[in-house]
C-alpha cells in the first residue's frame, strides 16, 4: 500500500536569533541591551499613558497651562516609545506591546484617581526621573557592546526626561 504522503506541517516561524544579526555585538550583550531597553519603553509607555491622562483631568486656576504642557510632553513621549520599540527590533528582539507587560516591566507606577494639580505635577516630576534612572541603567551594556546607536538614543531620551522634570519641579518650587 502506498504510504500517504504527510501533510505539510505548518511549522510557526522561529523567533529571529540574536547571532543571525551578525552587527558585532555579542547575543548575550544584545539581550542586556534588549531588556534594558524594553524597560525603557515600558517606562515611557506608562508615562505616555500618565501625561494624557492628566493632560485630560487636570482641574484649577492654572488648567490651560498644565493642559498644553502635559500635551506637549505626552505628543513627545508617543514619538519617543516608536524609536525605542523599533530600535528593540533592529537588534533583533521582539518590543513588548502589552500593558499586561508594561506593568511588569515599568518603574512608573500608574495614576489612581484624580490627584490635584500640583499632586500631578509632582508625580510627573519624579516620574521623569525615573526613567533617567532606567534609562541610565541601560547604559552600560551599550556601552560595553559598543552599540553606539543604542547609546545616542538613551542620550536622547535622558537629555529629554532631566530637561522635562527640571520644568515640572519649576512650575511647583
Ligand atoms: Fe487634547
Amino acid at each position: 500500500m502506498a504510504k500517504k504522503a504527510e501533510p505539510n506541517k505548518a511549522k510557526k516561524a522561529p523567533a529571529p536569533s540574536p547571532q543571525a544579526l551578525d552587527i558585532g555585538i555579542p547575543a548575550d550583550k544584545l539581550a542586556a541591551i534588549t531588556d534594558g531597553l524594553s524597560r525603557l519603553l515600558a517606562d515611557t509607555y506608562t508615562l505616555y499613558l500618565k501625561t494624557h491622562n492628566y493632560h485630560w483631568n487636570v482641574t484649577g486656576p492654572q488648567f490651560n497651562t498644565l493642559h498644553t504642557m502635559f500635551e506637549t510632553q505626552y505628543t513627545e513621549l508617543a514619538l519617543a516609545v516608536d524609536e525605542i520599540a523599533e530600535r528593540i527590533r533592529a537588534l533583533g528582539a521582539w518590543a513588548p506591546g502589552s500593558y499586561s507587560e508594561f506593568a511588569r516591566l515599568s518603574t512608573v507606577k500608574e495614576a489612581s484617581g484624580i490627584p490635584s494639580a500640583e499632586q500631578m505635577v509632582a508625580d510627573l516630576a519624579a516620574d521623569q526621573a525615573s526613567v533617567v534612572r532606567t534609562a541610565r541603567s541601560v547604559f552600560p551594556a551599550a556601552d560595553e557592546a559598543r552599540d553606539e546607536p543604542t547609546a545616542d538614543l538613551l542620550t536622547q531620551r535622558m537629555q529629554s526626561h532631566e530637561k522635562t522634570a527640571w520644568m515640572l519641579r519649576a512650575m511647583i518650587a
